[in-house]
């Protein structure tokens, strides 16, 4: 039925608190939405997120990693089963092996708080303040073997002030998040 309407069937990984995760299911909602997510994932059982997939009946499961292959083998059954078609991470903050990536063979994306290729990984605003950088924002990126490397889909930046703190760094940039990750997923799949 939901491949006659053309919306692509999407899973979201999480590990935590899920803000993004909102901001995607709230996009799924609208009516020009070319997304239907099936299924919520998330590595930790007490990952707040959850609570946006219950609210909006989504189906959502917790896989417990206790190491990467069986997390994989899990992860890539669930996603089989639901005939997913796009995976979006949402801070989740595992690390997918170029084994599974391949062996999926399916879109992945990410979220990442940087203005990529700087500062991958963790920690990314204090690291941009201490370098004194005038700028930092956030960009959604394909997601390939090597960590927030894959092609860049959307990047926004914002301005880095004099008063700005890692924590109100991390609140401008969490904004623009928001924004950006549903219009990367609309830029992704126009081009399909
Ligand atoms: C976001 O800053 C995202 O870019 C990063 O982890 C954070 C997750 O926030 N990968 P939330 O769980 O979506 O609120």
């Amino acid at each position: 039925m939901e491949k006659l309407s053309g919306k692509k069937i999407t899973a979201v990984l999480i590990s935590g608190r899920g803000s993004n995760l909102r901001s995607l299911i709230k996009y799924s909602k609208t009516k020009k939405s070319l997304i239907r997510i099936v299924l919520v994932i998330s590595d930790n059982f007490s990952a707040k997120g959850l609570n946006y997939a219950n609210k909006s009946n989504i189906n959502n499961i917790v896989i417990k990693y206790s190491n990467r292959k069986s997390f994989e083998d899990r992860l890539f059954k669930l996603l089989r089963r639901n005939n997913v078609d796009l995976i979006c991470l949402a801070g989740f903050m595992k690390i997918l092996s170029g084994k599974f990536i391949k062996k999926l063979n399916k879109t992945i994306i990410n979220i990442h708080p940087s203005l990529l290729p700087k500062y991958k990984g963790l920690n990314t605003h204090n690291r941009a303040i201490q370098n004194k950088e005038k700028y930092s924002g956030a960009t959604v990126h394909i997601v390939s073997d090597k960590l927030d490397s894959g092609k860049i889909i959307l990047q926004k930046k914002v301005k880095i002030t004099k008063s700005d703190s890692k924590k109100s760094l991390e609140k401008k940039v969490l904004k623009i998040e928001h924004k950006i990750y549903p219009k990367a997923i609309i830029k992704l799949l126009s081009s399909d």
